[in-house]
C-alpha cells in the first residue's frame, strides 16, 4: 500500500453536540508502537513474517517505505495484512534517497538505532513537527558505538548517519523516561559484539524487548529501584521469522472511550485493545475518577495482553495523577484533560516534561484547547492543573491543532460533550495513527461532518 503522504490538505472541522447518546461495538485500528516494530524487526528477520491488524496509518507507511529502500521486501496482502521477507542482521542496504519519516519521532528514533549499526550513510529527514523535535537523545548514547551523525543546530532532521558495522556493546542509562531512546540502544545492540545493557529508571513500554524475545533474540528483563528496570541484549542473535497479530491501541481507544464516557447516557465497547500494563495509565486514572469502565474478555494474542472495554456515561470527578504514571499513559495526556474538564473538582498531573516534545509542545497546546472553551488550567512547574466544572464545558472555541493527531481527536471529543460546538483548524493529520476516525465515530452516533 503506497500513498503519497502529505497532508496535503487542511481538514477543519466544527463538531457539535450530538442529538443522541453515542452506542455500539467498534475495533480501533492497530497499535502504533507495535506495527512499527513488526516492519522493523520482520525487516531485520530471516525469513517470511505474516503481520495482521497492522496499523495503515501515514506513520507506520512511511516506515513499511523506509524499510523497502533498506532492501526488504514488503507487501499489503488485505486490509492490514502485511507480508516481511527480512533481510537478516547485516542485510541492509544503503538507501538511494532520504528517508522520509514524515511526523512519526517513532520510526525516526527506532529507525537511527537500526542505521547507526549498519556500515553505510544515510539520510533522513521528517515533515515540519519532526523536523522541530530533538533527535539527540538518541544521537547521544549512539554517537558512543561509534556511529557519526550531522544534523542540524539542535540536534534536528534533516540528520546524516555514517553507521558503524562493527559497533561496541553500550551500557546506558536513560537520562529521560523514553521508549523509543531504549528502543534505538537496544537496535544498535543488535549488531554489537556482546551485552548491551540499558537501565531505566522508570519503566517504559516495553514492546521492543517482547517482539525481540519473540523473534528469537535473549533479552533480560530485572527490576531496578521503585518502578525501574534494567535490560540486557545479546548481541548478534539470529533474528527467524514469526507471525505478528497487532492488538488495537489502547492509545486509539482512548478517544472513542473518553467521548462514550463525556456524552451524557452514552454506552460504547470498544473490542480487541491491547491492555499491556505499560500502557494502560489512562485506563487506572479513569477508573479513579470513577469512571464506569468495563474490561471483559481478557486474553492473550500475539504476546500481548488484550481485552474488551466498555465505558458508560456518568459522573467524574478530579484525580490526582502520579508523575510515576506518566510513560504509561504519556500519550494520553490531551484526551484526560478534556475528561478533567467535565469532572467535579481539580485534577492534577504531574510530571508532564516529556509532553513538550512530541508531535507539538502538549502541554501549551492541551493548556491552549482547554482556555479556548472556556476551562480554567494551569501548569506549575511540570504539573497541569485542569479546573473541573462539573458537567458540560462551555465550548464555542477554536482549536488550533499544530500538526499534531492526537490533538485534533481530542478537540473532537472536547466537542461532542461541550455546550457550543468546537472548531478545529485541521483534522488531517488523525490520519497518521487513527486512519477512519471520523466514520468510526460517526457509527457509534457522533454527527461529525465528513
Ligand atoms: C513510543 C514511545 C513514546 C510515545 C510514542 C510512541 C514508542 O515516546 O509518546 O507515541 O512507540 O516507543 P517517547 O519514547 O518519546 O516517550
Amino acid at each position: 500500500m503506497k500513498t503519497d503522504h502529505v497532508q496535503s490538505s487542511v481538514r477543519a472541522l466544527t463538531v457539535h453536540a450530538p442529538r443522541a447518546p453515542l452506542s455500539g461495538s467498534v475495533q480501533v485500528p492497530g497499535d502504533k508502537s507495535i506495527s512499527h516494530r513488526s516492519l522493523m524487526f520482520a525487516a531485520l528477520a530471516r525469513g517470511t513474517t505474516h503481520i495482521t491488524g497492522l496499523l495503515e496509518g501515514e506513520d507506520v507507511l512511511r516506515t513499511a517505505d523506509a524499510m523497502r529502500a533498506l532492501g526488504a521486501d514488503i507487501t499489503r496482502t488485505g486490509a492490514g495484512t502485511w507480508t516481511v521477507r527480512g533481510c537478516g542482521l547485516d542485510g541492509l542496504h544503503e538507501p538511494a534517497d532520504v528517508l522520509d519519516m514524515g511526523n512519526s519521532g517513532t520510526a525516526a528514533r527506532l529507525l537511527s538505532g537500526i542505521l547507526a549499526s549498519h556500515g553505510f550513510t544515510s539520510v533522513m529527514t521528517g515533515d515540519a513537527s519532526l523536523r522541530g523535535r530533538p533527535m539527540k537523545r538518541v544521537m547521544d548514547p549512539l554517537a558512543a558505538t561509534g556511529a557519526v551523525f550531522l544534523s542540524r543546530q539542535g540536534g534536528r532532521l534533516p540528520l546524516a548517519i555514517q553507521g558503524n558495522a562493527n559497533p561496541p556493546p553500550l551500557s546506558y542509562r536513560l537520562p529521560v523516561a523514553s521508549a523509543q531512546v531504549k528502543s534505538a540502544v537496544l537496535l544498535a545492540g543488535l549488531n554489537a559484539q556482546g551485552e548491551t545493557r540499558v537501565e531505566e529508571p522508570v519503566a517504559t513500554r516495553d514492546h521492543t524487548e517482547n517482539m525481540l524475545r519473540h523473534f528469537g533474540a535473549s533479552v533480560h528483563v530485572e527490576p531496578m529501584g521503585a518502578g525501574g528496570r534494567v535490560i540486557t541484549l545479546q548481541g548478534r542473535p539470529e533474528l527467524v521469522a514469526r507471525d505478528i497479530v497487532v492488538p488495537g491501541d489502547p492509545s486509539s481507544a482512548a478517544f472513542v472511550l473518553a467521548a462514550a464516557l463525556l456524552v451524557p447516557g452514552s454506552a460504547v465497547s470498544v473490542r480487541g485493545v491491547g491492555l499491556n500494563p505499560l500502557r494502560t495509565g489512562l485506563f487506572t486514572s479513569l477508573k479513579e475518577m470513577g469512571a464506569d469502565l468495563v474490561i471483559s474478555n481478557e486474553r492473550v494474542e500475539g504476546g500481548e495482553p488484550v481485552g474488551d472495554i466498555t465505558a458508560t456515561a456518568g459522573a467524574l470527578h478530579g484525580v490526582d495523577v502520579p508523575a510515576t504514571r506518566a510513560p504509561s499513559m504519556i500519550d494520553e495526556y490531551p484526551v484526560l484533560a478534556v475528561v478533567a474538564a467535565h469532572a467535579t473538582g481539580q485534577s492534577r498531573f504531574r510530571g508532564l516534561e516529556e509532553l513538550r516534545v512530541k508531535e507539538s509542545d502538549r502541554l501549551a497546546a492541551t493548556v491552549a484547547l482547554l482556555e479556548a472553551n472556556g476551562v480554567k488550567v494551569e501548569v506549575v512547574g511540570d504539573d497541569m492543573i485542569v479546573h473541573g466544572t462539573g458537567g458540560a464545558i462551555p465550548g464555542g472555541g477554536l482549536v488550533q491543532t499544530r500538526m499534531d493527531h492526537r490533538l485534533a481527536m481530542s478537540a473532537i471529543v472536547m466537542g461532542l460533550a461541550a455546550g457550543k460546538p468546537v472548531s478545529v483548524d485541521d483534522t488531517a493529520f488523525i490520519d497518521t495513527s487513527f486512519p477512519g476516525f471520523i466514520t468510526l465515530m460517526n457509527s457509534i452516533g457522533a454527527g461529525l461532518a465528513a
